[in-house]
């Protein structure tokens, strides 16, 4: 277990401590009756230090007035119906997409595509049961770039009694914030950036806040529950205590495996056990290694007697049902990712950049049209499929397919190969076959989820029928 060998680098500033048990952030389970009550709305929140309040945008849950936190992790369980109602109180139109939850079409939050907008003052009720456990998150589909740039990202946990228990849970939401020094959103993007990596963030927040800390008990293990919800940002997480990924993306690995290092892409989570060191008040940094200045995400301090657990006590979670490929059988369906030269745009309800720059299968997303492209293939229900998907562009791109998992069978760039998953970390120039069951019918979006890319073209959709 290396430890962070620039964690002399890694200080902690700020100084919050949240309870043992659910972390930063409200906490809410669905009941069997009522839907909860999803209020889209603005809120403040405090971001920048020595500037105003930012004028952010957010769910509240029921009549919570002036929502200032990050939003609310919505908690499901697996196999158990959950309801909500979301009510837009927002000045545009919105939707809800519950990412990497294989739910019904017409609960997967597209518009245009899944259903109709939500225009400001009407509702929409989502119910589906999760099939799966694990750590999702839920977003806007509709103007993303403003929608979820100033907020509108949460956490989803979806618990299963299977899993093992741990002596503390924390939930992380990664992002940042484009804010100028006065706590005021800046230009979302940058034209030049969107056709590169994408344009980062200026303030860097866990849960909403920068660098927070949070108790745990000492020699205890505590499940990380991790999301990286920034719009552009890849993270590269590192730990100075000893670690094991327990799962990527909502899925288990068969056995926990030590963390290194572990790059996160926009859109994928990381469910992580820490073993707690046993002294009380010892700190443990969750850092960002990425690039030449590492710095803190948030930290952990040791409280309490230690409880002198086993790191090799915290057993593998319990799997996923998701569907195996017959690879012997399945079509082979190439999909390329590459960068276009054409510089047109149309325009949309849900926001349009107003450049193209990107294409999956050379064919450029137009936007959120009544009539989109047509789709990259035609799937049989029930048939396998493998994807031999190649990003041709010196990027890494986060590919996400709504609504299916698919699992990873072959890349030229990888030697330890991830669970099955709905977003892949493609790597400059990697090739990968990626096979899956398309046992969920409608039509699915499939994208890369750094937004400006999305949004100027590096998105389309499988039809399954
Ligand atoms: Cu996180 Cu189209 O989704
Ligand atoms: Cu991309």
């Amino acid at each position: 277990m290396p430890a962070l060998t620039r964690r002399t680098l890694l200080k902690a500033s700020a100084a919050t401590a949240a309870s043992f048990a659910l972390g930063a952030g409200l906490a809410a389970r669905a009941g069997t009756a009522a839907p909860l009550a999803l209020n889209a709305r603005f809120g403040t929140a405090k971001l920048v230090e020595g500037g105003a309040e930012t004028r952010v945008m957010t769910w509240a849950l029921g009549d919570e007035a002036a929502p200032s936190g990050a939003p609310p992790i919505l908690r499901m369980r697996k196999g158990q119906p959950f309801a909500v109602r979301l009510r837009n109180e927002l000045d545009e139109p919105t939707t809800v997409h519950w990412h990497g939850l294989r739910i019904p079409n017409a609960m997967d939050g597209v518009p245009e595509m899944t259903q109709a907008y939500v225009y400001p003052g009407d509702a929409f009720d989502y119910a589906f049961t999760p099939p799966d456990a694990g750590t999702f998150w839920y977003h806007p589909h509709c103007n993303t770039l403003t929608q979820m740039g100033h907020g509108m990202t949460g956490v989803i946990v979806v618990e299963t009694p299977d899993d093992p228990v741990f002596d503390a849970e924390i939930v992380l939401n990664l992002r940042d914030w484009r804010l100028g020094a006065d706590g005021a959103f800046i230009a979302p993007f940058k034209p030049r950036d969107a056709a590169r990596g994408g344009t980062y963030g200026t303030v860097r927040t866990a849960n909403w806040q920068r660098a927070p800390q949070f108790e745990a008990p000492a020699g205890g293990l505590v499940r990380l529950r991790i999301a990286a919800t920034d719009v552009t940002r890849i993270y590269t997480l590192g730990i100075d205590a000893p670690a094991a990924i327990l799962a990527l993306d909502s899925n288990a690995l068969a056995a926990p495996r030590l963390l290194d290092t572990l790059d996160l892409g926009p859109g994928q989570r990381a469910d992580i056990v820490v073993r707690m060191p046993d002294g009380e008040g010892q700190v443990v940094t969750i850092g960002n290694l990425r690039g030449s200045n590492p710095w803190t995400i948030a930290t952990l301090v040791a409280r309490g007697a230690s409880l002198k657990r086993d790191q090799r006590d915290a057993g593998p979670l319990a799997a996923n049902p998701i569907a195996h490929p017959d690879i012997a059988s399945a079509q082979r369906i190439p999909l390329d990712v590459t960068a276009t030269a054409e510089h047109t745009a149309g325009t949309s309800i849900c926001g349009s950049l107003g450049y193209t720059f990107w294409a999956i299968n050379k064919v450029p997303w137009p936007g959120d049209t009544p009539d989109p492209v047509a789709p990259l293939a035609e799937l049989k229900l029930g048939q396998s499929y493998v994807f031999e998907i190649a990003n041709r562009t010196p990027h890494a791109h986060p590919i996400h397919l709504h609504g299916l998992t698919f699992h990873i069978l072959s890349s030229n760039k990888r030697t330890i190969l991830p669970p099955p998953t709905d977003t892949i970390l493609l790597q400059p120039d990697e090739q990968a076959e990626l096979a899956l069951v398309a046992d969920n019918p409608g039509d699915w979006m499939l994208h890369c989820h750094i937004i400006e890319h999305q949004k100027t073209g590096m998105s389309s959709f499988l039809r399954i029928v």
